[in-house]
Parts: structure tokens; sequence; C-alpha cells
């Protein structure tokens, strides 16, 4: 399975603050937002990574984030010419992922919680169809929304309704087959002249092909779409780290626990940040792994 992360747009919402720089590169509290969803994708196994971003901002990602061999797996980047709509990750991304199925997830999308590899694993395993999922929020008409009837069945998913017939919101996390790409291309624009990821899975709906796994109380997908969202997601992040002394998405204690890098290589990672939190904690890693 291959992995692509969205990590577009123009960020308006977050204006003054993303005028100059990628909305996906501001910081939750001690890291650049994309390591949050970059860690969903290598918590799944994924190690086929492809970034797409502006023209203006995929060098920034670049520097970030390297070809990825530091962590054990490749990352590749592809400019999104105009922000054309979710949907155009997979005609972008085509020859990437080439036969196979793909994960998407969007780069300001910040997931946590228990059990979340095995519900990420279980995605995966599903080769045929759509895995997405529906998490209970307050303000669900800012989402794509499912729509369930009397039996639990999902009906349908409307994407940004004035009336939301369900309080479950589908998060920025997508587990495709390869289907996806030839859908993609036929998606038609919607009134916002985006081709939507919401038609997409209403096309997987319609072909009887479509999962939605629910999220329970224990996980927490934040929202980073307002300077209170990122406040809020910021001291989140603080609050679990400095307690339980675990850090929420370090990438390279991730890269290293899964088994794509060795001990020394994390070593040296550490060494690079050693004067940061960040950077102590690693080193914390490799001395505990060596005692
Ligand atoms: C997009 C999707 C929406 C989804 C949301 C998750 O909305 O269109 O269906 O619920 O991401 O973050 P956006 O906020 O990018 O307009």
């Amino acid at each position: 399975m291959k992995g692509i992360i969205l990590a577009g747009g123009k960020g308006t919402r977050l204006y003054p603050m993303t005028k100059v720089v990628s909305k996906q590169l501001l910081p939750i509290y001690d890291k650049p937002m994309i390591y949050y969803p970059f860690s969903v994708l290598l918590l799944a196994s994924i190690k086929e990574i492809l970034i797409i971003s502006t023209p203006q901002d995929i060098s920034s990602y670049e520097q970030l984030l390297g070809d990825g061999s530091r962590l054990g797996i490749s990352i590749k980047y592809k400019v999104q010419e105009k922000p054309r709509g979710l949907a155009d990750a997979f005609i972008l991304g085509e020859e990437f992922i080439d036969n196979d199925s793909v994960c998407l997830i969007l780069g300001d999308n910040v997931f946590y919680g228990q059990s979340f590899s095995p519900i990420l694993e279980h995605a995966k395993q599903n080769d045929k169809g759509a895995t997405i999922f529906g998490y209970p929020v307050g303000n669900p008409h800012e989402f794509g929304v499912v729509e369930f009837d009397q039996s639990n069945n999902v009906v349908s998913i409307e994407e940004k309704p004035a009336n939301p017939r369900s309080n479950y919101a589908v998060p920025g996390l997508y587990f495709y087959d390869n289907q996806v790409v030839n859908i993609a291309k036929n998606v038609k624009p919607s009134a916002r002249g985006e081709i939507e990821i919401t038609s997409i899975n209403n096309e997987y709906l319609k072909r009887k092909s479509l999962k939605v796994e629910l999220l329970g109380r224990g996980m927490a997908w934040l929202d980073t779409g307002s300077p209170e969202g990122l406040i809020k997601a910021a001291e989140y992040v603080e609050a679990v780290q400095s307690r339980q002394g675990f850090y929420i998405s370090c990438i390279e204690e991730i890269a290293w626990r899964r088994g794509f890098i060795t001990t020394e290589q994390l070593r040296i990672l550490g060494e690079e940040m050693k004067m940061t939190d960040y950077g102590k904690y690693i080193l914390s890693l490799v001395k505990e792994a060596k005692e």
C-alpha cells in the first residue's frame, strides 16, 4: 500500500499566519503539523509516501523530510499547480500509486489515541473497496458527514451539508483500492468548483464497497482549522507528553519501533537535535534500548 499526504491549499482561514508559511508546516506544540499525519502512515507501516503541495511550498517539505532514507522509507514529492480538490491527489498520484492500493491523509489532520495501530492495520487489510471513518463532532456542517438509516447502514455522505443528518464527520484519512484512480478521473466538480473526496466515497457506496468505521471516545481527532483549534491541539499534545513522558507523533521513534531504522540510526537523528527536549527524548529511547 502507498501513502499520500496532501499538504496544499492557501490556508486563508489562518491568515496572516499562513501568508508565507504553508499551513501544514505551522507548529503544533513542538513539531510541524505534517509530522502528525506523517506518523499515521508510519504507524500503518506504509513505507512509500508521496507528499503533494503547492509550487511555492513543495521545496520546504523536501527540506524538512528529504527522500525518507533517514527514516528507512521512501518519500516522493509532487506539485499541485492549483487547488482542484482532494480527489486530485489520486490523479496527480496515478504513476506513484501504480497498481497498488493507497491511503490518503490530509496534512492538517491530527489523530491520537489508544489502539489506533490495530484500527489502521484493519483498514489496510481490506484490499477491496474503501474504508473511511466516522467521528462524532459538535460542528458536522464543516465536514463530510455520514448519514445512517435506522439499522445503522450508511445511506450517503454529504459534503458540508447545511442540515447534517448525523453528527458523524468524516476525518481526512481514507483507504482505497486501486479503482480510486479511475473513480477520481470521473468525478465532476462540485458547486464550489472542486473535485470532492466525498464524490469518491459516494461512488464506492454506490458500488457497495464502502466501509465506514466509527472512531470511539478514546480517539482524539483534533481541529487545526482556526487559531483556537491550533492552541488547543498544542495544549493537548503538551499535556499528554509531559504527563506520560511518551511523545505524540515522534516520527523517528515510530520508524525505529517499526524496524525501519536501527538503534544506531536513531541515535544519529537524536544527536542532531539533542539541544531540544525532542532530541533528548529520542536519545532516551536509544539509551533504554541499549540497557
Ligand atoms: C475536507 C473534506 C471533508 C472532510 C475534511 C476533514 O474538507 O472535503 O469531507 O471531512 O476535509 O478534515 P476541507 O476542510 O478540506 O474543506
